[in-house]
């Protein structure tokens, strides 16, 4: 048996409260991806970062790694039981939503997107024009918010209730920092974060339920609907005989907790990245202008896009939102020689496995090009695990990548963006995903002769 490395207590606590993100981090890389210990005096999880040990947790083992305990035990007042849960709920719901994001499936859902996200960056002429800088939070999640709900709902949800859903799941995710470090605090002893995360669980589901009723009633009139919540409704009731709200709800909370806040936080970086590398922004702007011309972007266009789709696939290594992945074990066992007690928890990190010099040469630069000619089985399948792995990976992925180049490309259609100033970005904890500490902001110079178009 291996010893696994140690990071005591004196030395973790510090540098954890400095920076989650980049210190746990530097833990796992520092170790060359060996299993490391931390000491967090009653809390003692496993840091996983060895591309052989994700595929142990993801795939080959993945039963005996369950999402429980840090991170999803306080999730679980917000998400209830569905596909980010494990066990039943997970699989009949997994079973459900994965026809709905086959490549295939999401190419049709792409046509409505092209139209919301063209028409929300065509709101933004008023900034280009009066010369005022966006505030890049504010608009990322506001449109990939727009975006998905109405992936969700379609046109049952006005654009006023849209927007009053993301503030709420912001909070959500924004809040439960405390309990994520801390799992074992029982919900009897208040800490930072519980009234806020519990008020805006409180109004999601209050915004949410009255939505699905209306479906329910409309449901029962046209089956052709494609939004997701009609074809929730029409599968819940073939599987079980009764599509109850509560189940429904959790679904959509699900659903939409997984596609936002990942997106909109992952195209946040993207603009200081393009700040710092003039030469991919020029590269970027270059191909879109010679693939859309004037637009209107269409998803057709996102496949003629290769250095588009190196630029993303490069971001989400650099920053990738789901920072970390917990898990517990359900029996004693073994990862990478070192032995691992039933109950203890278990954090992949996908921030230090996509750092790990054995896999990422130069793993700090931000380099597209090593995207380019990207050969089936010329790295280590686990070493890039932005989207997780396994049979509970990612069913956004395609979605995603459709998505932010729909709203990349509409944007370099219409505008010169940059940075108004340099700015350098500071990954810090703001709660589930990997957010910017500074507030960004993004001046958008317009191309008139688009504008006009
Ligand atoms: C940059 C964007 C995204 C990132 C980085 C991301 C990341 C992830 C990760 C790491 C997991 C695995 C969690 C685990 O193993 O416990 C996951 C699961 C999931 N994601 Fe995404 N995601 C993104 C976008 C989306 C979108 C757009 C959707 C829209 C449908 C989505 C839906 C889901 C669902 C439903 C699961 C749960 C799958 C399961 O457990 O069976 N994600 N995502």
């Amino acid at each position: 048996m291996t010893k696994p490395e140690v990071v005591p207590f004196y030395r973790a606590i510090p540098r954890l409260v400095r920076n989650p993100v980049t210190e746990l981090a530097r833990m796992g890389t520092d170790a060359a991806g060996r299993v490391v210990r931390l000491d967090l005096g009653p809390f003692r999880p496993y840091l996983i970062s060895h591309p052989d040990h994700v595929q142990q947790v993801f795939k080959t083992d993945w039963t005996n790694f369950v999402r429980a305990g840090m991170f999803w035990q306080p999730l679980q007042r917000l998400i209830g039981q569905s596909i980010m849960g494990e066990g039943e709920a997970w699989e009949s719901a997994r079973k459900i939503l994965q026809p709905l994001f086959t490549a295939r499936y999401t190419a049709t859902l792409a046509e409505d997107m092209a139209d919301i996200i063209a028409e929300r960056i065509v709101e933004l002429d008023d900034f280009a024009l009066a010369g005022r800088p966006i505030d890049v939070e504010h608009q990322m999640t506001s449109i990939v918010n727009q975006a998905v709900i109405n992936l969700l709902f379609g046109g049952r949800i006005t654009r006023d209730t849209a927007e009053r859903l993301a503030p709420e799941f912001a909070t959500c995710a924004s809040s439960i920092g405390f309990r994520m470090l801390f799992p074992s605090v029982p919900y009897s002893i208040r800490v930072p974060g519980d009234r806020a995360f519990l008020r805006s669980t409180r109004k999601i589901h209050e915004i949410i339920n009255p939505l699905i009723e209306r479906a329910q009633r409309e449901n029962i009139e046209s089956k052709e609907t494609k939004e997701v919540v009609s074809a929730l409704l029409t599968a819940r009731l073939e599987q079980g005989g009764q599509a109850d709200l509560r189940q429904i709800r959790d679904d959509l909370v699900n659903i939409y907790g997984a596609a936002s806040e990942n997106t909109a936080m992952s195209l946040m970086w993207l603009w200081a990245v393009l700040h710092d590398h003039p030469e991919v922004n020029a590269r970027l702007q270059e191909e879109i202008d010679r693939v859309i011309g004037g637009g209107p972007v269409r998803p057709s266009h996102v496949a003629e896009m290769p250095y588009l789709r190196m630029v993303l696939q490069e971001l989400v290594r650099v920053y990738p939102s789901a920072w970390v992945v917990p898990r517990q074990t359900v029996a004693d066992t073994e990862i990478g020689g070192v032995r691992i007690k039933a109950g203890s928890q278990v954090l992949i990190s996908p921030y230090a496995t996509h750092r790990l010099e054995e896999f990422w040469p130069r793993p700090e630069e931000f380099d597209p090009e090593r995207w380019a000619n990207e050969k089936a089985g010329s790295r280590h399948r686990y070493s890039f695990i932005p989207f997780g792995a396994g049979p509970h990976v990612c069913l956004g992925q395609h979605l995603f990548y459709i998505e932010a180049s729909l709203l990349i490309a509409n944007l370099f259609t219409r505008y010169r963006p940059a940075l108004p100033y340099p700015q350098k970005l500071t990954p810090v904890l703001g709660g589930a995903t990997l957010r910017p500490k500074e507030k960004l902001f993004l001046q958008l110079h317009p191309i008139e002769r688009n504008l006009a178009a």
